[in-house]
């Protein structure tokens, strides 16, 4: 296609190379230059084009780059968690944000289970037991920790955490769960902070979104509850758990174990804990199936196309209380 004058669309940040060239191919989408002299040069020429951002939860939107588009209606965000867009500063430009929820429920949910399982199990560790000839020279595995009918306290009951909640039913499980608030018609047992559900539980898993209001929300005291026999496990966001308090606790024996598919610093992983056994570590890979990361694009041009035809979003995410945008 021949390049329009006026390009409405800045892709921002590394996105699935399909999107990416879909971007290119169909909305000669303009890419924001990685080095800052690029960067502040292609924004002071294009910056006023641009009516939608496309972005990832991996590199978002924040205010600085907002107040440099200063025609932005919309950042259409490839992923569910969106803690990386500065929403407040989206709300006070009359900014929309849309982020891709339900389509990734699913995977996200069976990534908490089998982590879970890992984990406990120690299948990885197994695995590398038997690839390191040691079944041969040393016998049979160490036994482990069972998985069905344990206690699971889950942080965060919303679409992925009550997913993961009906999984682990059917392994016999108990459910328990803090949330920002009780969810009124729910099964299962609501406990009022995280530090008495760890307290309360075997395995604690993170489920809850990213951001400000949960920063550090399993903090010291929250793992310290949960305890030498208690495991935790995090599909959410590295920023939701205290990542130092939790090394230190399972370089003292403090914890039993913990499966993670999110860092504080991705794609950094604490040195410490890739020795551990009854550690399992996962590159993010929560919703990275074929099927899933599809119907992720598929949502996300979706939500762009409606942008950019209608000015509404399908799928947009909540804005602050009061907020006027
Ligand atoms: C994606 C995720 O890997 O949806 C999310 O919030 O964390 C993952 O599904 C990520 O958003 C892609 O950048």
């Amino acid at each position: 296609m021949s390049t329009p004058q006026n390009r409405p669309v800045l892709q921002v940040g590394p996105l699935k190379p399909s999107l990416a060239q879909t971007l290119q191919d169909d909305y000669a989408a303009y890419v924001l230059p990685d080095e800052s002299g690029e960067r502040e040069e292609f924004l002071a020429s294009h910056g006023g084009e641009i009516r939608a951002v496309v972005t990832s939860g991996r590199t978002g939107v924040d205010a600085t780059l907002m107040s440099a588009l200063p025609n932005l209606g919309a950042v259409v965000n490839f992923g569910v968690g969106y803690d990386t867009t500065d929403v407040d500063a989206a709300t006070a430009r009359g900014v929309v944000v849309s982020n891709t929820p339900d389509v990734l429920t699913d995977c996200v949910a069976d990534t908490a289970v089998g982590l879970m399982i890992d984990t406990l199990r120690q299948f990885s560790a197994a695995d590398r037991y038997v690839r390191a000839g040691r079944w041969l020279a040393e016998g049979n595995y160490p036994l482990t920790r069972q998985v069905s009918n344990t206690r699971v306290g889950i942080i965060g009951l919303g679409r992925i955490g009550s997913a993961i909640a009906k999984r682990l039913s059917a392994f016999g499980c108990t459910i328990s769960y803090h949330n920002r608030h009780e969810v009124e018609g729910s099964a299962y047992t609501y406990v009022g902070s995280p530090a008495e559900l760890a307290a309360a539980v075997d395995v604690l898993v993170v489920a809850a979104a990213g951001g400000g209001g949960t920063q550090k929300l399993v903090s010291r005291e929250v793992i310290d509850a949960l305890g030498p026999r208690g495991y935790l496990v995090n599909i959410a966001r590295g920023s939701v758990v205290d990542e130092e308090a939790l090394v230190s606790a399972l370089v003292d024996g403090r914890l039993a174990g913990a499966g993670l598919d999110v860092f504080a610093d991705e794609p950094n992983v604490p040195e410490a804990l890739l020795t551990m056994d009854n550690v399992v570590v996962l590159p993010h890979v929560g919703s990275g199936t074929v099927e899933t990361r599809a119907a992720m694009e598929d949502l996300t041009l979706r939500n762009l196309n409606s942008f950019l035809e209608s000015g509404q979003l399908l799928t947009p995410v909540p804005m602050p209380v009061g907020a006027s945008g």
